[in-house]
């Protein structure tokens, strides 16, 4: 298969099939990188409801920026990884005051993006030619092409990278693809091959970090007194710029 077929394909599925995510709605950059940055570690279903609430409370960059930091990373509960909303308010605040990247560069130099989320950014948001490169979008690649890499057609790196998240969600699944309802089955080299279960995750019950997040979801609720919190994980958040101690008070901070 030639990455130019693999484009029209999972094209022409996508039209067809694609899933109507509220993101895809938008072409605003803050939007999608609310999306993006929510989409990392938790599933679509539940981003659906908290991305549109977080649009809705704050529209803008501008208005997340102007928001406490307390207030941000009190909704940020459940979407795991808290340090999260931390960069994600400091690049808000960065966004407001600097305007909008213009290129990858620009974006990845802002906290807690990478070069995942600045290509995504860049394609989906500003129609850069351009795919960013996932879990699922690579594992499309390798299995189809062979190859890490694919060139959009010029103008299509939306849509192609939407039909791939859903193409690697629904259909190219790690373990057992579903081959026989592909677009891409009778071209692709790696049609009807399994795969081992990948790598458990590390596990997160008893770990440090659901210690840590339990802490925080205290905070969440009223500040601690001395005493009343481990003064090592407290260290973890203030270390992150999730928590402050005032006078021995440990709380979010403002
Ligand atoms: N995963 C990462 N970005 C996504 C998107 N825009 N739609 C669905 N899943 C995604």
């Amino acid at each position: 298969m030639t990455p130019e077929e693999l484009a029209e394909r999972a094209l022409a599925w996508y039209a067809v099939h694609g899933r109507d995510l509220p993101w895809r709605r938008t072409r605003d950059p803050y939007a999608i990188l609310v999306s993006e940055i929510m989409l990392q570690q938790t599933q679509v279903d539940r981003v659906i409801e908290r991305w549109t609430a977080w649009l809705e409370r704050w529209p803008t960059a501008g208005d997340l920026a102007a928001a406490p930091r307390a207030d941000v990373i009190s909704a940020w509960q459940g979407l795991g990884y808290n340090r999260r909303a931390v960069s994600l308010h400091e690049a808000a605040r960065q966004l407001a005051e600097h305007g909008i990247p213009q290129d990858q560069a620009g974006w990845r130099a802002l906290p807690g993006v990478g070069p995942y989320t600045a290509a995504a950014v860049c394609a989906l948001a500003l129609d850069h030619d351009v795919i960013p490169l996932d879990v699922n979008v690579l594992r499309i690649l390798e299995r189809s092409l062979g190859v890490a890499e694919l060139e959009p057609p010029a103008g299509r790196a939306h849509d192609l990278t939407q039909g791939l998240f859903d193409l690697g969600a629904t259909i190219c699944l790690a373990r057992i693809p579903r081959c026989d309802v592909c677009p891409l089955g009778d071209l692709c080299p790696s049609r009807g091959q399994r795969y081992e279960p990948l790598r458990k995750q590390s596990r997160f019950e008893g770990s440090r970090r659901q210690a840590r997040s339990r802490l925080l979801d205290q905070l969440r609720e009223a500040p601690l007194a001395t005493g009343a919190f481990d003064p090592a994980l407290a260290a973890l958040l203030i270390k992150d710029g999730l928590a402050e101690q005032i006078d021995g008070q440990l709380r979010l901070p403002r």
